[in-house]
Order: structure tokens, then sequence, then C-alpha cells
């Protein structure tokens, strides 16, 4: 089994009183969506996307050597105690206990804050469990100095993908591919890998702008929307669909062809929606306002040629998505047309970035 291979030593015969890392992870944007998985966070198809960069999460952990039997863990977010993230935290701690054996010498006080507001629609978990990661693996350097700069990345993308999939690719690389696909070497559905192949320059610092449509609660969690593939009638063609997609989309990224990957992109995002709509029971989290983005987008497209296309999460924001080199024209347009469409007219701009780093 290759997961053993991510099987701390777990030699604390040298242990400090204390050790403090921090670490900055940014949230990702699907290209290729995952939606569905098997048992530990195994995915049912391989996924790829864009790193962010402006939207992140920091997150600084103090590791106190254990004063109980049992370690302890508490949590801060923005500076308040913050015990509604504790579940989904236990859950994380137990499924990556047997990789990191040496945690449980320590009670861990967790402070954690994001650099988009926090009730803005845009998920953390994949920014705040790659920061996660990261720190953890830090502390695994400093108890075992032997591990290797590419066993450190991946063993961080596998943990954080325990906590959450889609933040497996929140650890290294600007485009980086979760889970195995015939056109990319090395992939694996244990942990992300940074794109293999040379991006096109038209990609070279693609802008994300995220149009804010609804900063509320969704009303159905994406663990439920990925549990809602198991019975669904469509599952096998699109887990089939993917690997299809993911493989055009391998060229489409090397060849720099935008009306390709503007037709595959939306396609992607429809697909997922259309899995919502179509799950037991059926579910919409799109707004009336993500549709009139999409046909304003449609239409300025059609009418000025510029490449701009969108994509969309398990929400109803929306992720817009374009060339650097035609950012002047579509930051008019969205600032002039489709900002009345975000509440309170609130949309952040993000850009490629290329993963989390100590800090
Ligand atoms: C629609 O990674 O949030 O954003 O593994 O249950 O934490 P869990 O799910 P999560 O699912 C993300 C789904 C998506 C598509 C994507 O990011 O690929």
């Amino acid at each position: 089994m290759i997961e053993e291979l991510f099987i701390a030593k777990n030699d604390l015969s040298v242990l400090k009183q204390q050790y403090m890392f921090q670490a900055q992870a940014p949230s990702n944007i699907a290209l290729v969506k995952y939606w569905g998985k098997k048992p530990h966070q195994i995915p049912a198809n391989p996924s790829i996307s864009f790193t962010l960069s402006n939207c992140h999460t920091t997150t600084k952990i103090i590791f106190n050597q254990k004063k109980k039997s049992l370690a302890t863990f508490e949590v801060f977010f923005e500076g308040a105690k913050k015990n509604s993230f504790k579940p989904k935290l236990q859950t994380f701690f137990e499924r990556i206990a047997p990789y990191v054996p040496f945690l449980a010498a320590f009670d861990m006080e967790i402070h954690t804050s994001n650099s988009f507001p926090h009730s803005s629609g845009i998920a953390s978990s994949a920014s705040g469990m790659a920061a996660m990661a990261h720190c953890i693996m830090q502390l695994e350097k400093t108890l075992d100095t032997q591990i290797s700069e590419d066993y450190f990345y991946q063993k961080a993308s596998f943990l954080a993908r325990l906590g959450s999939g889609s933040a497996s690719r929140s650890i290294k690389g600007n485009v980086v591919v979760w889970g195995e696909n015939e056109s990319i070497p090395k992939s694996s559905d244990l942990y992300g890998v940074p794109f293999p192949f040379e991006l096109h320059t038209n990609f070279k610092n693609y802008k994300d702008t995220i149009l804010l449509v609804d900063k509320g609660e969704k009303q159905v969690s994406s663990t439920v929307g990925h549990q809602l593939m198991h019975q669904h009638p469509f599952a096998k063609q699109r887990f089939e669909q993917a690997h299809d997609n993911l493989k055009k989309m391998t060229s489409i990224l090397q060849n720099g062809d935008l009306d390709a990957f503007i037709a595959l992109v939306e396609s992607e995002a429809l697909t997922l929606h259309a899995m919502m709509m179509t799950s037991l029971p059926y579910f919409i989290l799109m707004k009336p306002n993500t549709l009139k983005i999409l046909e304003s987008v449609w239409a300025f497209r059609k009418e000025t040629g510029l490449k701009l296309c969108f994509t969309l999460d398990a929400g109803a924001n929306v992720h817009l998505l374009y060339p650097t080199y035609q950012e002047k024209q579509i930051n008019d347009f969205i600032t002039r047309e489709l900002a009345a469409y975000c509440q309170n007219n609130h949309y952040i701009c993000d850009s490629l970035g290329s993963g989390t780093h100590a800090i």
C-alpha cells in the first residue's frame, strides 16, 4: 500500500516543550470538477484546478507537549474561540492520526484567519485544510530532518486531502491535478500533483474575479452533495466524462486554445450543477442573479469576442476567468454591469497563485 509510505517515523526522544508553525494557503478553483467520492476521501474522478492567490487562509499552530493522557486542541478564528470548527477538525485529526503519530504527543492551539470575508460564500475548507496540513508537515520536518522536499509536499497534499478533497489541490503549483488520469504522469488519487507540462503563456497570471452573489450559508453542503452521487442515475457517465475532459484540458492548457478552454470550463460548471439538479433529493444552488450573470457573460462574449468565461463552485457565486491581456476591458464590464448582481456590489479580484508556504 502506497499510503504506508506516508507513515511518519515516531522518534520522540528529543522533544521540545513547545513548537510553533505558520502557513498561508490559497483557495483554488476547479476547471474539471471533483464531485463524488469513495471511502477514505478517494475521488470518484480526477479534477484539475487553478490555484488562487489573494483568497487565502493563514494558520498558526502552537504545539505544546500534552498535559493529560489524551491530546486536546483548541481553535481560534480571527482571534475568538470557534468551537463550531471543532467537529470537522476532529474528523481530520482522526483520519490523519495513523500517518502523523507524533501529533498524539501534543496539545494544539490553532489560530486561523481568512483574507476573504467569512460569510462570503467562498469555501474556506480547501485553504483551511491546506494550511493545517502544511503546519503539521513543518513539525514533521523538524522532528525528522531527513525528509525530502518532494515528500514534504506530497504528504502535505495527502494530509490536506483527508481534511477536504479539494484542499489537496491548494498545496503546490499554479495548476494542480488530483486523481489518476492517463494524460498526467504520476497523477494520484491520494494527493495533488503540479501540472507537469509547460503552461501556455495565455494562461500565465490568469485572472479570476469572484462575484459574490450570495454570501449566505448553502442549503446543501458539498459533503452531502458528494454522497448523492452514489445513487445518481448519471454518475457513471459523469465520471467517464470528467476523465475525458481532464485529458482535453491537459492539451488546452499547453496549446493555449482559449475558445476550447471556455467551452470546456463552462460545460464543467453547468454539468456540476446539472448533477445537483438530477440527484435525489434534487437541489439548486444557483440564484436568479447567478443566471443573469451567465447570460450577461454570453452576450458580452458574443458582442466583443473577448475571452471571458465563468465557472461555478457548489454555490451561487460566479468565478469569472479571463486572460491578463484583456483585463482592462473585462474589468470595465464587471464594474459597469456585473457588480450590480452581487450582494452589496461585492466581488473579489484574484489571479493564478503558486500554493502554500510557511510564514
Ligand atoms: C464543487 O473538497 O469541499 O468545489 O472532500 O467533502 O471536503 P470534501 O469536498 P470539497 O468539494 C469540492 C467540490 C467542488 C468541486 C471542486 O473543487 O473540484
